[in-house]
């Protein structure tokens, strides 16, 4: 998922509410009428047609050819559990080696869900996957994260027992945030880690973070170009930065080691929250004078 943090539920019957994406009305893409509660759905992989299938193929082998020297290692090595590349993975298949090397499982969900419903299955060590794919013109960008997005970008890591538990404590987290109004705030900490993190590796720059990883363009742009800012981790300065949904991020923040971001929240969130409640907003592109530049 890449923004899955962000949409508001509005209620319906039948407990399954519809999403609406971003800050617009636009309604979200995907069938959510086949939802359960939990926003959980079948994938229906069979639906998938021979052009879906080479769409996939023709995003994964682009992606893949330009991993080198910008992917981070611990996700060139994982990728390859994605099996076949020549068509879309099925779900359930895909779920067993990830259950048996670090509990996860893949859910299949219709697109975005609310942030509650997301949490709720990321703290079960299950990861929601967008059934639909994008149309072939739109293969250089897509709005709304679709199945390769969810499924190349995000599912490798969830086979690095240090991201997998991550990725479980975040969702337990965001259980929590929901009680203390600070959603938000934990958007913003996925946001710079889970989908636009770099990692500082010996031999330079890396991408771990799903949403870069995934974009044709973005990826290079992010390790590469000069034009964006690149800052050391901070936990309650990145709470504090708001991001960019409809262009590439003025600002990435960096880590040292996945190490570095497990112990930095480990801690009770809840002072933070305090803390950054009461500290002033930072625009995506600032900087200040304790930023760690890279
Ligand atoms: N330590 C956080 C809390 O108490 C939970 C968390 C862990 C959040 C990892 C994000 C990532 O809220
Ligand atoms: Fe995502």
């Amino acid at each position: 998922m890449n923004t899955a943090t962000k949409p508001d539920a509005k209620a319906v019957n039948q407990g399954v509410a519809p999403v609406t994406y971003g800050t617009g009305d636009r309604p979200p893409r995907g069938d959510y009428a086949s939802a359960r509660s939990d926003f959980t759905c079948n994938q229906c992989w069979e639906r998938y047609t021979a052009e879906d299938h080479d769409l996939y193929r023709r995003l994964y082998e682009r992606q893949w050819a330009q991993l080198p020297g910008l992917a981070c290692d611990e996700f060139i090595e994982a990728v390859r559990h994605l099996g076949d590349p020549r068509r879309i993975p099925r779900f359930d298949e895909l779920s067993e080696p990830l259950r048996k090397t670090t509990g996860w499982q893949i859910a299949a969900v219709p697109g975005l869900i609310p942030e509650e419903a997301f949490f709720a299955l990321l703290a079960q060590r299950k990861f929601p996957v967008t059934g639909w794919l994008r149309r072939p013109e739109e293969f250089d960008y897509v709005v709304e994260p679709d199945v390769f997005h969810d499924l190349f970008g995000h599912v490798p890591l969830l086979f690095n027992p240090m991201f997998a538990d991550y990725m479980q404590a975040y969702g337990a987290g965001g259980l929590k945030a929901s009680r203390l109004q600070a959603c938000e705030y934990l958007a913003r900490l996925y946001w710079y880690t889970v989908e636009f993190g770099l990692i500082d590796t010996p031999a330079g720059l890396r991408a771990y973070g799903a949403g870069i990883l995934s974009s044709a363009a973005e990826l290079r742009y992010s390790v590469t170009s000069p034009e964006p800012q690149r800052l050391g981790f901070d936990l309650t300065r990145i709470m504090r930065t708001r991001y960019k949904i409809d262009s590439f991020q003025a600002s990435y923040f960096v880590i040292e080691t996945f190490q570095q971001l497990i112990a930095a929240t480990a801690p009770d969130f809840a002072p933070y929250y305090e803390q950054v409640a009461n500290a002033s907003e930072l625009a995506a592109d600032e900087r200040l004078a304790t930023d760690r530049v890279f």
